[in-house]
């Protein structure tokens, strides 16, 4: 079974209540890292680097990263070294960011996406897997030398 986190600053507060909720019905094991109360004066790095760095540590397999656009919880998801993060907003890129570049955190903008849109780039994400053709396995090595050269 698939271990996953989700994270949200205030702008994500409400959406995040929503998918954990479907997340938890639908049977998923997922760790909540916070907010777990809405404040208006939090900071999305605070939420979501703990949630990206158990991603990176392998203590859970996915992240979902939430805040009011969804940018800046991609931004710093992705300053953490092994983390593959994009904003997703369709359909086809929520599985196809898995299956072609192995997205292993997906954010979401909780004032930009209504939650019956987010549940289902939620279900695409986590029924995706990575296809792990040659070109596939080729580009992420030459995306994990970045990690490494700017480290
Ligand atoms: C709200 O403070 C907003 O700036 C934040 O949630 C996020 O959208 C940043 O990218």
């Amino acid at each position: 079974m698939m271990r996953l986190g989700i994270a949200a600053d205030h702008g994500g507060f409400e959406l995040k209540r929503v998918l954990l909720d479907k997340l938890e019905t639908a049977g998923y094991k997922i760790k909540d890292f916070g907010a777990h109360q809405l404040d208006g004066g939090d900071d999305y790095p605070d939420l979501v680097v703990p949630m990206a760095l158990a991603v990176a540590k392998g203590e859970i397999n996915r992240g979902i990263a939430i805040c009011g656009s969804g940018v800046g919880a991609c931004v710093v998801a992705n300053k953490v070294r092994g983390i593959r993060a994009a904003l997703i907003t369709d359909h086809f890129s929520a599985h196809q960011g898995v299956e072609d570049d192995d997205m292993n955190v997906m954010c979401l903008g909780g004032r930009i996406t209504g939650s019956a849109l987010a549940w289902d780039l939620v279900q695409a994400f986590l029924g995706a897997r990575f296809q792990g053709s040659e070109r596939y396995v080729r580009r992420l090595r030459k995306v994990a030398e970045v990690d490494k050269k700017t480290e």
